[in-house]
């Protein structure tokens, strides 16, 4: 099994369509519930690599695994900050991989001027605030029954990094 790292080019864009609504479609992990139509998929994905925005994909034995983008803020104010979303398929969690999507994601975003990145997680969540918080990533806030999934309320936790963290 050989793992790699790479930015996400169009031709990427079926097999991460594909994983994340895997995940999404786990109901648990998300803040969507299936994926995109594969048409404004590749939308997103063009625009993200139009705009520069860090979007990489975790490749196993030539197949898409994982997925980790963070997209910029498109406010002025707001132009340092991106969102990080990241997702791998169950058989591919807990070797690693998410630890080395997420550095190679972030460590692109600061190179791209954004100095903070910022997202939110499900305070169920622990593998994904084990992983974050590993990587330096700090809680913010809850959002207190920020989701709802099949009438289960649950708080949602604002995580961020800075550059200089
Ligand atoms: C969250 C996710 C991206 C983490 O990636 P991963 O490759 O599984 O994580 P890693 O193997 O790199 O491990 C990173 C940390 O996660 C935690 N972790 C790993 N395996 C774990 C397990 N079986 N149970 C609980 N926590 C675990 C540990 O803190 C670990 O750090 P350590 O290796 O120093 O102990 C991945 O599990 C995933 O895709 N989960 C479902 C989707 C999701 O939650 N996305 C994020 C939404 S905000």
């Amino acid at each position: 099994m050989s793992l790699q790292i790479v930015r996400m080019t169009p031709e990427h864009t079926e097999e991460v369509h594909r994983v994340l609504d895997i995940v999404a479609r786990e109901r648990k992990f998300l803040s969507y519930l299936e994926a995109l139509p594969l048409a404004q998929s590749r939308e997103f994905v063009l625009e993200m690599i139009a705009k520069g925005n860090p979007i990489f994909v975790a490749v196993v034995d030539d197949k898409v695994v994982g997925w980790c983008d963070v997209a910029r803020v498109e406010r002025p104010v707001n132009a340092h900050v991106g969102v990080l979303g990241m997702g791998l398929l169950p058989a591919h969690r807990g070797k690693g991989h998410g630890t080395e999507l997420i550095n190679a994601v972030v460590a692109d975003a600061h190179r791209a001027g954004i100095s903070r990145v910022e997202f939110t997680v499900h305070a169920d969540n622990d593998w994904a605030i084990g992983l974050y918080e590993k990587v330096g990533f700090v809680r913010e806030g809850v959002r207190r029954d920020a989701v709802c999934i099949d009438g289960r309320f649950i708080d949602s936790i604002l995580m961020a990094k800075l550059h200089q963290d």
